[in-house]
C-alpha cells in the first residue's frame, strides 16, 4: 500500500518521465525529484561533504606536498570515487575545476556498484550502466532507469557490509591500518550467518 502511495505521489509531483542517460545519472539531482526522503537524508550526510570537508582538503594538500605527489588518488579515489574514475582528479588538488556534481560519495556511485573486489581501501567495481542496484526484490517500473535487486545492496543480506566495509577499511601505502571498522565487525558475531541476530552494517 505504501509502495503504490509513492507511485501515485510520483505521478503527482510530475516527476521527470524521460529516461536518464548514464551522464544525467551520475548527478544527485537527478534523484531528487523522484527520491527526495533519499536525496535529503544523503544530502545531510557526511557522504556528500566527503570531499568539501576542509579538514579532509587540508590534509589530503599537506600529504601530497610531504609525499612529493606520491599518494596520488589514494585519499580522493574514497573521497570523491567518481572523480577519480572518471579521470576529473588525479590528487584531488583541483577539486574547484570539478563538477560538484561528481563529489563526495554520490548515489549513482554506491547503485550502480556490480562487485566487490576486495575488503579495503575501496575496491568497489561499478558497471558504468543506468541499472540502479537496491534491497527492493520486485522495485516498481518507472520511466527514469531500470532497477534491479542486489545483494550487496540489501541490509537484510550479510554481503552488503562489503559494499560499506570495503570502503571504510583504510590501508595506507605504508601498510599500517588506519580504519578497521569492516574487519572488526567481521570478527563480531552480527557477522555469523549461524547466529540469528546477525546484522550487517545497513
Ligand atoms: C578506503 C577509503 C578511504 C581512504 C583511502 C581515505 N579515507 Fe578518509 N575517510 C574514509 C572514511 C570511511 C571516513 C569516515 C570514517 C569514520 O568516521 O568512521 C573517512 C574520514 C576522513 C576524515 C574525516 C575526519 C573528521 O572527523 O572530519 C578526513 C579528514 C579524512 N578521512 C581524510 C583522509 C585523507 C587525508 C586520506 C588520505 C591520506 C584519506 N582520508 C583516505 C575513507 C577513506
Ligand atoms: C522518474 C522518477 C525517478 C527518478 C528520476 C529516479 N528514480 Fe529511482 N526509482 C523510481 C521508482 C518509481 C522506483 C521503484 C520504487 C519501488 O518499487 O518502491 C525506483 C527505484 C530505485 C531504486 C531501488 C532499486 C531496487 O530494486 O531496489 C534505487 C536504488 C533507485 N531508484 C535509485 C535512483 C537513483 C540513484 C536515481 C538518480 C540517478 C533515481 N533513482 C532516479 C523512480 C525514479
Ligand atoms: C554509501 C552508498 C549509498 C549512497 C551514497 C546512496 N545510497 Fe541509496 N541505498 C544504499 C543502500 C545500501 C540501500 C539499501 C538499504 C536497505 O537495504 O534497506 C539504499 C537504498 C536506497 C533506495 C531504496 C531502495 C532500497 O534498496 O530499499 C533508494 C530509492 C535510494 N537508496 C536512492 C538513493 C539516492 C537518490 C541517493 C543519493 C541522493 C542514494 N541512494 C545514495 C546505498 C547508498
Ligand atoms: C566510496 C567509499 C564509501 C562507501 C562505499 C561507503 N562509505 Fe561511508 N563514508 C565514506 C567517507 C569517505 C566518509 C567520510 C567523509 C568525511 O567525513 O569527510 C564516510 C562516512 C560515513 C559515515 C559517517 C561517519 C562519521 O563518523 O560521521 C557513516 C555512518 C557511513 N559512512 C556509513 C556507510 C554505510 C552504511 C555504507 C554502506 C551502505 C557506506 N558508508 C559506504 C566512504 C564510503
Amino acid at each position: 500500500m505504501k509502495r503504490l502511495l509513492f507511485a501515485a505521489l510520483l505521478l503527482l509531483a510530475g516527476c521527470p518521465s524521460f529516461e536518464l542517460s548514464v551522464e544525467q545519472s551520475w548527478d544527485p539531482q537527478a534523484c531528487a525529484d523522484c527520491h527526495p526522503d533519499h536525496f535529503r537524508e544523503w544530502s545531510g550526510s557526511m557522504h556528500a561533504y566527503a570531499a568539501e570537508d576542509p579538514l579532509f582538503l587540508a590534509m589530503n594538500r599537506r600529504g601530497q606536498e610531504e609525499t612529493d605527489g606520491e599518494l596520488g588518488s589514494f585519499c580522493i579515489d574514497c573521497h570523491a570515487p567518481m572523480a577519480v574514475r572518471l579521470g576529473e582528479t588525479v590528487d584531488g588538488l583541483n577539486l574547484d575545476e570539478v563538477d560538484d556534481a561528481l563529489k563526495g560519495v554520490t548515489c549513482y556511485y554506491c547503485h550502480t556498484v556490480s562487485a566487490v573486489e576486495g575488503d579495503h581501501n575501496n575496491p568497489l567495481v561499478g558497471a558504468g550502466d543506468t541499472t540502479m542496484r537496491g534491497g527492493i526484490a520486485d522495485p516498481l517500473d518507472n520511466a527514469a532507469h531500470p532497477s534491479q535487486h542486489s545483494d550487496l545492496h540489501d541490509r537484510r543480506s550479510l554481503d552488503s557490509s562489503a559494499l560499506c566495509g570495503s570502503c571504510h577499511d583504510i590501508v595506507t601505502p605504508a601498510g599500517v591500518a588506519l580504519e578497521r571498522t569492516f574487519a572488526e565487525w567481521k570478527e563480531t558475531l552480527f557477522a555469523d550467518p549461524s547466529n540469528p541476530s546477525a546484522l550487517s552494517c545497513g
